[in-house]
C-alpha cells in the first residue's frame, strides 16, 4: 500500500556529513524516503558516498561550489560526523584534543561557514552532540568538542536567524553503532543503569527527529538543544536514588 502521507522534504536538497554508517547512514535513507535529494558525504570512501573529510577547508569550498552548479541551493545540512576518543584527563594528549576538536568542532564550523551563503530562509542545519554535551562525562576530549559544539550551535542560531536559517543540536544517548560496539561492557552496564528507559537506542529513533527538525514542520524552533536518549540527562544522577530507595526503602 502507498503511504497516504506526502514526503515532508520533498524538494529540499541536504548534505548529512559521517554518513557511511552509523546515524549518517540512517539519516541520509530516511530523508531520502521523505522527498529529500541527499548529498550522503564520508571521510571514508564507500559506493554512493561523496568524499569529504570535514576537517578540510578546501573540500568544502569544493562541495559548495559543486551544489551551487548543481542545485543552487542548500535547504538543509546535518553535521553528523564526529569522533570519540576515551582517554581520560590524566591521559590526555594535546594532539588528540586538537584532533577530536577538528572533526566535532572545526568540521561542522566549516561547513556551516561554507554551506549558509548558498541557503535561502526557511533551511534547517543539525548538529550532532551528545549526551555528553549536557553532563560530566569521561572522555575529555569528547566531552569538550561536544560542548564547545554547543556553543558553536548557539552562536550560529544567533547569526543565521535573521536569515531564517534554524540551528538545532540533537543529543544521542547511547545509541547502537559502531561507535558504541567498541565501548567496553562496563561503558554499556552502567549506562543501561542510568536510563530511565533502560535500553539503549537505536539509529531509527534518532532520524524521525532530524527529519523534523529540517522539515518546516519545526519552522519556530532554533537554537535548542533536544536529547535523544531514554531520558539519560534528566535526572541529573538521581536514578540512582531512586533505584537504591526502591531495593530498600528503608524505615
Ligand atoms: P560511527 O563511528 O558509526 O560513524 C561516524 C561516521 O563519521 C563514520 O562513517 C566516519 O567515517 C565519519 N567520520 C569520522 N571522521 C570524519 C571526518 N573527518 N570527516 C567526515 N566523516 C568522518 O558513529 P555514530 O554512532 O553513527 O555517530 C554519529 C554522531 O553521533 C557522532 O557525531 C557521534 O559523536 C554522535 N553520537 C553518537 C552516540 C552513540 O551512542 N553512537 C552517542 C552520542 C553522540
Amino acid at each position: 500500500m502507498n503511504d497516504p502521507r506526502p514526503p515532508r522534504l520533498l524538494g529540499k536538497v541536504v548534505v548529512v556529513t559521517g554518513a557511511a554508517r552509523g546515524q549518517g547512514a540512517a539519516e541520509a535513507r530516511a530523508l531520502t524516503r521523505e522527498g529529500a535529494r541527499v548529498i550522503a558525504t564520508d571521510v571514508t570512501e564507500t559506493p554512493d558516498i561523496r568524499v569529504l573529510d570535514v576537517t578540510d577547508e578546501g573540500q568544502w569550498a569544493l562541495l559548495a561550489a559543486e551544489l551551487r552548479e548543481s542545485y543552487g541551493q542548500l535547504h538543509g545540512l546535518v553535521n553528523n560526523a564526529g569522533v570519540t576518543w576515551r582517554a581520560r584527563l590524566d591521559e590526555v594528549r594535546p594532539d588528540d584534543f586538537a584532533r577530536v576538536h577538528a572533526v566535532n568542532v572545526t568540521g561542522p564550523l566549516l561547513g556551516i561557514q561554507h554551506l549558509a551563503p548558498l541557503m535561502p530562509a526557511g533551511a534547517s542545519i543539525v548538529n550532532v552532540g551528545s549526551s555528553a554535551a549536557l553532563t560530566a562525562h569521561y572522555p575529555v576530549a569528547y566531552t569538550a568538542s561536544k560542548w564547545a559544539l554547543r556553543g558553536l550551535s548557539k552562536a550560529a542560531a544567533l547569526e543565521l536567524g535573521p536569515r531564517g536559517i534554524r540551528v538545532n543540536t540533537i543529543h544521542p544517548g547511547f545509541i547502537e553503532t559502531e561507535m558504541t560496539a567498541t565501548a567496553s561492557p562496563a561503558f554499556r552496564e552502567s549506562n543501561l543503569r542510568e536510563t530511565p528507559l533502560g535500553r539503549t537506542g537505536t539509529v531509527d529513533e534518532i532520524t524521525p527527529l532530524v527529519t523534523f527538525l529540517l522539515s518546516d514542520e519545526a519552522s519556530f524552533i532554533t537554537g535548542t538543544d533536544i536529547p535523544v536518549d531514554g531520558g539519560y540527562t534528566t535526572h541529573g544522577g538521581a536514578k540512582s536514588i531512586s533505584d537504591a530507595l526502591r531495593a530498600d526503602p528503608g524505615p
